[in-house]
């Protein structure tokens, strides 16, 4: 997928200022910046929920809100668009029958372990537990890009870690993945990082090129050395 000068408004105030990027297939793109910086608003962009104000933003090959694209792209938001008072598998199966992969339920349960909890209400489930819910929900039907929004905040450094793997499991088959945060530590997870402020790019490159061109040693300090580099300029 790929951006040409893209600027978007969210209401009258302008969010991203003309950016331009290239997300390569069958990787994980780290989306990492401040809160507030514009990350859900690219993502929505990218999903089509958000209207663009200029610029180009195609997605497989078709123009980002396209009709066919629907089946092809999953997105999981920041707020948990799950149903709270029925089962996981129930929500599931929405999702499945909505996406025509009725047969996709179990197995994307099972990917983000949750089979145990199956029959039980998402309200009497952990924050982690439902937000793992929301992301089998994205993946019923095998989309070909997945968009996460924040989908580890809040969850334990042995789930995060699991879910980290799960993401590089899905890229090696062929699935791209762009997953936001605004923790910098998880720059090392990704194999590109998209590092936004102020809704522009800073950079985008694997996160050790990044501190090998800065001269430091942690995601963070990589991160403010670029914002002072580019303040001084
Ligand atoms: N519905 C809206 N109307 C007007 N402005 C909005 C709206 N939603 C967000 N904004 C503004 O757009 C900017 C970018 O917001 P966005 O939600 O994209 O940031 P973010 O990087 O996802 O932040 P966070 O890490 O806190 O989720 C912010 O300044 C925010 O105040
Ligand atoms: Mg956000």
């Amino acid at each position: 997928m790929t951006a040409d000068h893209l600027v978007v408004h969210r209401g009258k105030t302008p969010v991203l200022h003309g950016i331009d990027f290239a997300l390569a297939p069958g990787t994980v793109t780290g989306l990492l910046g401040p809160s507030g910086c514009g990350k859900t608003t690219l993502m929505r962009a990218i999903v089509g929920v958000q209207r663009i104000t200029s610029g180009m933003l195609t997605v497989l090959g078709r123009p980002a809100g396209a009709a066919e694209l629907r089946r092809r792209v999953a997105y999981t938001s920041q707020n948990l668009s799950i149903y709270r008072d029925i089962s996981v598998h129930a929500n599931v199966a929405y999702f499945a029958s909505l996406a025509g992969a009725p047969g996709d339920v179990d197995r994307v349960i099972e990917a983000v372990e949750l089979t145990a909890y199956a029959d039980r209400p998402v309200d009497t489930l952990s924050g982690g537990q439902a937000s793992r819910v929301s992301l089998a929900c994205a993946l019923v039907g095998d989309p070909e890009l997945l968009v996460l929004d924040e989908p580890t905040v809040g969850l334990d450094p042995l789930t995060r870690e699991s879910l980290w793997d799960y993401f590089h499991a899905l890229a090696a088959g062929g699935t791209t993945l762009l997953v936001s945060s605004h923790v910098m530590d998880e720059a090392v997870r990704c194999d590109d990082v998209l590092l936004m402020r102020k809704g522009l790019f800073l950079a985008h490159a694997p996160i050790h090129d990044l501190q090998e061109r800065t001269g430091t040693r942690t995601p963070e300090a990589a991160f403010l050395a670029l914002i002072r580099g580019k303040e001084a300029a």
